[in-house]
């Protein structure tokens, strides 16, 4: 326990991790579930599982509007249910509806970084079909493209330079302050 933690979750509300690629919303919501004990689902993770296939192949053999189908399927299924945390992926706010039901039932937070910093974070990543070519260039462009999209989430945490433990802190203190 740290001066971090709280003992009890203060309410079953869900805490939403938005962002970019690379924004850290994955080990910011292993450490948010740790000192919550609230449940974490990763999005990408379960599309994987269900579909039994990896998001790049099916971003090649089905195309991306079928994984944003995928998506909105299971925005939906997650918020009607409570006690999550959710790392999302990075396109979730391309559909202006997933926030909405997210915000239903619960706290929503875009985790924000420098285009640099993202660099750094996915340069030798190869799992992220939208980052293949050019990753600096690609980042640029999906970045200027969703930019007004991630700015439009009411709360949002700057990640540069922070541990996963730093940016969890104001989502804490946020998340009890709401509930
Ligand atoms: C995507 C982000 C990825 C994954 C897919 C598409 C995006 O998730 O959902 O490759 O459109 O930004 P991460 O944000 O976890 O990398």
């Amino acid at each position: 326990m740290n001066s971090n933690s709280i003992d009890y979750p203060p309410s079953r509300r869900n805490i939403i991790l938005v962002g970019f690629m690379g924004t850290g919303k994955t080990v910011t919501g292993r450490v948010l579930a740790e000192q919550t004990g609230l449940e974490l689902v990763d999005m990408d993770s379960i599309i994987e599982e269900r579909a039994g296939r990896a998001i790049s192949e099916i971003f090649e053999t089905d195309g991306e509007a079928a994984f944003r189908a995928m998506e909105r399927e299971l925005v939906q299924e997650l918020s009607q249910r409570e006690g999550l945390i959710v790392s999302t992926g990075g396109g979730i706010v391309l559909n202006p509806d997933n926030i909405s039901d997210f915000e239903k039932t619960g706290l929503v937070v875009c985790l924000k970084a420098s285009p640099e910093m993202i660099f750094q974070r996915v340069e030798k990543d190869t799992t992220r079909p939208l980052l293949a070519g050019d990753k600096k260039a690609q980042i640029a462009s999906i970045l200027e493209a969703r930019n007004s999209l991630y700015n439009a989430i009411a709360h949002g945490v700057e990640t540069d330079g922070l541990t996963a433990e730093e940016t969890a802190k104001p989502i804490l203190t946020l998340y009890a302050l709401e509930s």
